[in-house]
């Protein structure tokens, strides 16, 4: 007892020296250990990054380095400097931090995996040919989905719904069918992955006792039959394990990087539909100019379009992507990390540079800025459905930070060797989501004065944003009455009773 006492006050004393040592450089960035020795600024961090980070923007500018949890974490928030990172493949590293994220959240290890060659995999399925092949067969089971969905409720009938469950419920089921190609399970997997997803932030501060029930019932769920040497599927989801295969994991770490990938491909675009339909529903000027854009193309396709065919290929929608560019610049939130591997010189902007040490990690937060910096978009905290709109209806892409045209004014996909490799297959399946959610259903809020929900603060640094509750939202078929009647295109947003 005396013994593990004696310990323990050691291992606390070896903690406050090592602590206690660390002093800012000269050339370093401003250095903040926060007042709890080891811990740092942790519990500030992990319960709101958004505003502990914003805290300290202000208290030392644009580059600062913090103590969290024993590590050193220089943040970066000069947009115009964020090539000196995203760039550099030398002194710095994606890889390792990737690495513990999947150890800590997947349970996973893949350490025999080459970047590059998952990289160049997943540029075969999500780019090109491939893309087109996985976007049309997506375009098919969100119709497909959304008609079964409403096919208990009658063409006048309304069909109530917290808007965040719809997008998410269905783009999850859409995805999973188009990329793992599994039908008898979808619903189970769906509100197991809602359970995991739900407890990812805890996962990360490595709490896993009620997590470790979730992740195995999603790897059960997700093994497929051919992974035990059964028939060959041929999907998406085979390709993948065969690359794994190609790769030498073995067979468990293959049935868990299955989860991975699931939350890779379906984590994301679900929360981005329901921000971009939960802002069009609050302005209702933006939802006209959006509806007036759909009515456009309706007018010059022959409706009903049946699948494969999708009018989007076939026309610009440059209001829907200033929207969709808006709603990502307010609730994309990724937080960018890196290793540094060895001492870097970081030459910012303004010509000031600074040292960065070998061992601590980088980071960049670019919901702070360039996405939320009043410097860069006035009233950032507003939606304005054409702030990335020129009068001529081509994209406005000149903003500014002290005086400097700047190259990253949004940042929600990454940048660099390590952009979102998915970018062009969620831009898609997201405007395809939003492009029949409005020409096939009527949707309106339950109560026409509600607000959107505030942001969970602790999903701030996992990628898209999720809503604190939800938007009571409802829907009514307005389609098959026309489908009977040929009418040429559909109407947008208006009852049947009404038509
Ligand atoms: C709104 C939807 C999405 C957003 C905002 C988003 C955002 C991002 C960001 C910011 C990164 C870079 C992280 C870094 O540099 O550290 C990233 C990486 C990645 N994303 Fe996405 N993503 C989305 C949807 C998707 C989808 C649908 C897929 C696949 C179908 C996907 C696949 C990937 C992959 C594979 C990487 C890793 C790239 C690499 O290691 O080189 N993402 N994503």
């Amino acid at each position: 007892m005396l013994w593990t006492i004696f310990l323990l006050l050691n291992g606390l004393l070896i903690l406050i020296l090592l602590y206690s040592t660390r002093t800012r450089q000269k050339d370093e960035p401003p250095l903040d250990k926060g007042l709890i020795p080891w811990l740092g600024h942790a519990l500030e961090f992990g319960k709101d990054a958004a505003k502990f980070l914003a805290r300290m923007k202000e208290k030392h500018g644009d580059i600062f380095t913090v103590c969290v949890l024993g590590k050193y974490v220089t943040v970066l928030l000069d947009p115009n400097s964020f090539d000196e990172v995203v760039n550099d493949t030398e002194f710095l590293d994606f890889t390792c931090s990737r690495s513990q994220i999947l150890k800590k959240i997947f349970s996973l290890q893949l350490p025999n995996i080459k970047p590059a060659a998952e990289r160049e995999w997943m540029k075969l399925h999500f780019q090109g040919l491939g893309l087109s092949e996985l976007s049309s067969s997506m375009n098919i089971h969100l119709q497909r989905q959304l008609l079964s969905d409403q096919s208990d409720c009658g063409p006048l009938e309304w069909r109530q719904d917290g808007l965040y469950s719809l997008c998410h419920s269905l783009l999850f089921r859409a995805g999973y069918l188009t990329l793992f190609g599994r039908r008898d399970n979808a619903t189970a997997v769906y509100e197991e992955f809602c359970t995991f997803d739900r407890l990812l932030p805890t996962l990360s501060r490595g709490e896993t006792k009620t997590a470790n029930t979730s992740r195995e019932r999603l790897w059960e769920l997700l093994s497929p039959s051919w992974l035990s040497g059964e028939s060959d599927t041929g999907s998406w989801q085979q390709s993948y394990q065969n690359f794994l295969q190609g790769q030498g994991v073995d067979t468990e770490m293959q049935r868990r990087a299955l989860l991975l990938q699931l939350w890779t491909t379906q984590c994301n675009a679900g929360p981005a539909a329901f921000w971009l339909l939960g802002f069009l529903l609050t302005h209702p000027t933006a939802m006209e100019a959006v509806k007036s854009e759909v009515r456009r193309i309706t007018s010059q396709e022959s409706y009903p379009w049946r699948p494969p065919i999708n009018p989007l290929e076939a026309h610009s929608t440059p209001v829907l992507d200033s929207v969709l560019r808006e709603t990502l610049r307010l609730t994309a939130a990724v937080m960018i990390r890196r290793d540094v591997m060895q001492v870097k010189r970081l030459r910012m902007a303004n010509g000031q540079e600074y040292l960065l040490r070998q061992g601590d990690k980088v980071c960049l937060f670019p919901f702070l800025s360039p996405q939320m910096d009043p410097e860069i978009h006035q009233d950032p905290q507003m939606f304005k459905y054409d702030r990335f709109l020129n009068e001529d209806k081509t994209v406005k892409d000149t903003f500014y930070k002290e005086g400097k045209r700047l190259k990253y004014y949004t940042l929600p996909w990454g940048a660099g060797k390590n952009i979102c490799s998915g970018k062009e297959f969620a831009v898609k399946t997201i405007k395809q989501f939003v492009f029949l959610l409005l020409t096939r259903l009527d949707l309106e809020m339950c109560d026409p004065g509600e607000t959107l929900p505030p942001v969970n603060p602790s999903r701030y640094g996992y990628g898209m944003l999720q809503p604190d509750g939800d938007l009571q939202s409802r829907t009514c078929r307005f389609d098959s009455v026309q489908d009977d009647n040929n009418n040429n295109s559909p109407r947008i947003g208006r009852r049947q009773d009404q038509l």
